[in-house]
């Protein structure tokens, strides 16, 4: 198994690289030496990050981008080769939140969050590991997933299906490379709770949160005190680059996500339901 130890004067493309974990895995990557390409549908947020690491001397350039659009994706490479002729790292990082049951959830939102969650990592894979396995550089794709990919929950049924899709496109993606005996290496990363924004972005308006069942209403507030309550990007970013460094595939955070992991298999197994975890 390969993995990736020297970052230095490599290239990292980070989807959702503006904010959160995204910006906290660019700095970690700038830290070790890399080159950045920064992708993100926030133009402003990427504009000012982009200015900030430029300041710092990383040689950095940003991409505005929605990562549900493969013409989009197609428009990153393009910048990424032609800024700097080389792709080592793609971090397909970028994802929003929603929280409500499996019956509410309309098209429109199923389609948005299956787009960026889980088509944004597709995308990234269909559009950079051709390119890179033509480069013939060893490579490594890191792809955001979340415990969520692993653990189910309530109001979560677009989040769940999203990141399971995640965690098994991961999969599948390992044994294509490791059978074609590629240089190209393949991380998952399932972090629980992180404090970011995330909560606020996919955040419903006070109107749509007075309007939820109370089930819901719980489990969003409950997301949002998880969130507020989680572990710092930059520890989420160490962790990841360490387990990169020692070619690791599962990347978990968090232990409670263990202890999850074994339930839902033991559930299985046993042939009973799926256990309720609590969220915090
Ligand atoms: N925060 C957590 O508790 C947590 C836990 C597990 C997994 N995650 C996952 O981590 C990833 C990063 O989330 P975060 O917590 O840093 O959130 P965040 O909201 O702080 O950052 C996400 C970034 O992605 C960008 N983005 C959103 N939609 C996009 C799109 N369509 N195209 C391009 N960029 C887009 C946002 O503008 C933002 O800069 C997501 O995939 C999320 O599902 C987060």
């Amino acid at each position: 198994m390969s993995s990736m130890n020297d970052l230095r004067e490599k290239v990292a493309v980070i989807t959702g690289g503006a904010d959160g974990i995204g910006l906290a895995l660019a700095r970690r990557a700038a830290a070790g030496g890399m080159k950045l390409v920064l992708a993100d549908i926030n133009e402003e947020a990427l504009a000012l990050v982009v200015r900030d690491f430029q300041a710092q001397g990383v040689a950095t350039i940003g991409e505005p981008v929605d990562v549900s659009k493969f013409s989009d994706i197609t428009r990153l490479a393009d910048a990424a080769w032609n800024a700097f002729g080389a792709v080592h790292l793609l971090a397909n990082n970028a994802g929003i939140g929603l929280a409500k049951s499996a019956w509410e959830t309309t098209p429109a939102e199923w389609e948005r969050m299956l787009g960026v969650n889980l088509y944004g990592v597709i995308h990234g894979v269909r559009e950079f590991v051709p390119r890179m396995l033509a480069g013939g550089e060893q490579g490594w794709i890191l792809n955001t997933a979340s415990a969520a990919g692993l653990l189910t929950g309530p109001a979560l049924a677009a989040y769940n299906v999203g990141k399971f899709g995640v965690v098994a496109f991961s999969e599948c993606l390992h044994h294509d490379l490791r059978l074609r005996g590629a240089k190209i290496g393949v991380s998952v990363l399932c972090p629980a709770w992180v404090r970011t924004k995330i909560a606020d972005a996919g955040r419903s308006s006070a109107a749509e949160f007075a309007a939820a069942d109370p089930v819901t209403r719980q489990t969003m507030a409950a997301i949002q005190q998880a969130v507020a309550g989680g572990i710092p990007p930059e520890e989420v970013a160490e962790t990841s680059f360490a387990a990169i460094g020692r070619g690791e595939f599962y990347i978990l955070t968090h232990q409670r996500t263990h202890l999850g992991v074994r339930q839902r298999m033991d559930d299985i197994l046993s042939n009973r339901p799926p256990t309720l975890l609590p969220i915090i």
